[in-house]
């Protein structure tokens, strides 16, 4: 199984997020059934709207950006795990933006992930390298070297499949965990990285805002898998 996790940050407004939910439904979406994991990441306002837009194909889940370090209760504001219980089957945690511009730290993360676990959220753990501290028991591990990442368009200085497998190694991935590369992955390159058995997935940014690019990253991992 491949896994293709389209990260939209704090991109798009109700419009845009119809439109682009117009768009991706009239493509044929049952080529997702097998094969490739479809998760799609919106913003917190617009998770509903992507879960019923989408409830006729169920095969593609949904995704948080983030989820509060606090449980249900008094913290204003926050998105707690319970919250999102039944919501969404996927969580990022740690992305560096998170930890760059919010300070989470590893504590915060494993903090974070504990609580989806708890609502049945599977945290997909974001690392920049080996500083930061994959929680105990994380199966999803998402390896984004700040310095791929792009500006939003998909077209940034992208690490090496070389790279990406040496940090597998450096991380201890097993075999039993999903590792999944992220920074400016887009269908000129996604071929590279997929094709490579270590590495069981992709999650796009700037490229994921685009239907017709999300749309030929997964049809071009599907063809991958036939
Ligand atoms: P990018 O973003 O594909 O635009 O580089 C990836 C990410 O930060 O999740």
């Amino acid at each position: 199984m491949k896994y293709i996790i389209g990260n939209w940050k704090s991109n798009k407004n109700l419009r845009e997020v119809t439109s682009w939910l117009d768009a991706y439904k009239e493509k044929d979406l049952e080529i997702f059934k097998s094969g490739v994991q479809i998760i799609i990441a919106p913003p917190y306002p617009f998770l509903l709207t992507v879960k019923d837009a989408l409830k006729d194909t169920p095969w593609i889940k949904i995704a948080s950006q983030d989820i509060s370090q606090f449980g249900a209760g008094t913290y204003t504001g926050a998105v707690s795990s319970h919250n999102l219980d039944g919501l969404i089957d996927f969580a990022i945690i740690g992305h560096s933006e998170r930890r760059k511009h919010f300070e989470e730290s590893n504590a915060t993360v494993a903090s974070k992930a504990e609580l989806a676990k708890s609502s049945d959220i599977e945290p997909v753990i974001c690392v920049r390298g080996k500083e930061d501290i994959i929680p105990d028991g994380t199966t999803y591990i998402a390896y984004e070297p700040p310095g791929a990442i792009s500006t939003g368009d998909g077209k940034g200085d992208a690490a090496s499949v070389s790279d990406v497998i040496q940090m597998r190694q450096t991380l201890g991935i097993t075999e039993k965990q999903k590792y999944i590369y992220g920074g400016s992955v887009n269908p000129l390159n996604i071929r590279e990285y997929l094709e490579n058995d270590q590495i069981d997935g992709v999650l796009p940014g700037g490229v994921s805002l685009d239907p017709e690019k999300f749309y030929e990253l997964g049809s071009i991992a599907v063809s991958l898998t036939v």
